[in-house]
């Protein structure tokens, strides 16, 4: 039986990475010796430094103004460093909610500095259908050195494509969809995701930022999380998590062999209509995103009886399909389908739920 892994993340990595990474476990490039046992000063590792950054670069297009950084902490670990980066001498920053992440995000910065928070999304008293309403952006707000918010809630399964028209830098948490498709860097000042989704597994977060933003005067931060200093050691300030970078540097490889960001936004967008299609036209499942911010990465789904829901869960855990149990946070069921996730996923995951629902019918709601 294919087992399909739909975690949120960590989530699942393509397996000819996997391949190539067991074949080398024990042994990278003739050394006698693992990746992990390497100094990451040596030759061969600065250089898959290198070649890392060259690719994410390639991928994404990054403009020549911006620096591409591997921190420490994960994602959340950015959520404090954004903050103690740039909101020194009492600046003040505005914080974007459209869901649990950038509000945790807004917290974690809202201890080190003046936060003001703005929520995007409408929840229809009736439907609870989720709406987002972009803010107007304009200068009376106040005086902020940064917008922050999240174009991807992994929680919520809403996503938020539209480009911020912002007087002041826009950052952006693109933990669950940064490489989902081509992207254009030159619209924010700061991006950043943590790995474990669509970059390989947890242990470090990756930052663009233009180089401009390094000015803004800073509060007192670790050095391993300033932004400065990792610049000027080009992510080798202290000793980075050497593995994690390696599968992230051969999980770049594989997206451009597979041939770039543009067909995977193909692929993620044929996978994720194929599973909202199977949603929609069933009376068994209802998603509560509005059709215009579904998030492609995470479709997020209820059983329309809640009473069947651990029975469709164990379905589609005898049917091979994994880890489709929604955030315990927001309940309910989530598929997580990053790059790595073939379009096959898809489309078991519509089979099993096409005949869940045949086989346990919903009485229509009157
Ligand atoms: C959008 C988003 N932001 C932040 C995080 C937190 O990431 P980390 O566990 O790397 O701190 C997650 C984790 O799932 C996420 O999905």
């Amino acid at each position: 039986m294919t087992v399909y892994n739909f975690s949120a993340g960590p989530a699942m990595l393509p397996p000819a990475v996997m391949q190539e990474a067991q074949q080398e476990f024990l042994d990278w490039q003739q050394q006698g010796a693992s990746v992990m046992e390497i100094s990451h000063r040596s030759a061969p590792f600065l250089a898959l430094m290198q070649q890392a950054e060259h690719d994410v670069r390639a991928l994404l297009n990054v403009p020549h103004d911006y620096d591409v950084l591997f921190m420490h902490g994960g994602a959340r670990g950015q959520f404090a460093a954004i903050a103690q980066n740039f909101l020194g001498d009492g600046g003040q920053a505005l914080y974007l909610q459209s869901g649990l992440w950038s509000t945790m995000a807004a917290d974690e910065a809202k201890r080190f500095a003046e936060v003001v928070t703005m929520d995007m999304v409408q929840t229809c008293s009736k439907t609870h259908i989720k709406q987002v309403v972009l803010p107007a952006l304009t200068a009376d707000l106040g005086d902020f050195r940064y917008v922050h918010y999240c174009p991807n809630e992994t929680l919520e399964g809403l996503s938020i494509d539209d480009e911020l028209d912002s007087p002041w830098p826009v950052i952006a948490d693109m933990t669950s969809c940064l490489f989902e498709r081509p992207l254009n860097i030159s619209q924010f000042g700061l991006i950043y995701a943590g790995a474990q989704k669509n970059i390989g597994i947890a242990g470090f977060a990756l930052v663009i930022v233009r180089r401009d933003m390094l000015q803004l005067p800073p509060l007192p931060v670790a050095s391993i999380m300033d932004y400065r200093i990792t610049a000027a050691h080009h992510s080798i300030y202290n000793t980075p998590t050497t593995y994690a970078v390696y599968l992230a540097a051969k999980i770049f490889q594989w997206m451009l062999a597979q041939g770039g960001l543009a067909y995977f936004a193909d692929v993620n967008q044929r996978k994720a209509e194929l599973v909202y299609a199977a949603i929609d036209t069933s009376l068994c499942y209802r998603n509560q995103v509005a059709t215009t911010h579904r998030s492609r990465m995470n479709v997020t789904f209820q059983l329309t009886d809640p009473r069947q829901q651990s029975a469709f869960l164990a379905a589609a855990e005898k049917a091979g399909l994994k880890a489709l149990t929604g955030h315990r946070l927001v309940g309910g069921c989530r598929a997580s389908m990053y790059n790595a996730m073939p379009l096959e996923g898809a489309e078991a995951l519509v089979d099993l739920m096409r005949h869940f629902a045949q086989t346990n019918p919903t009485e229509p709601v009157a």
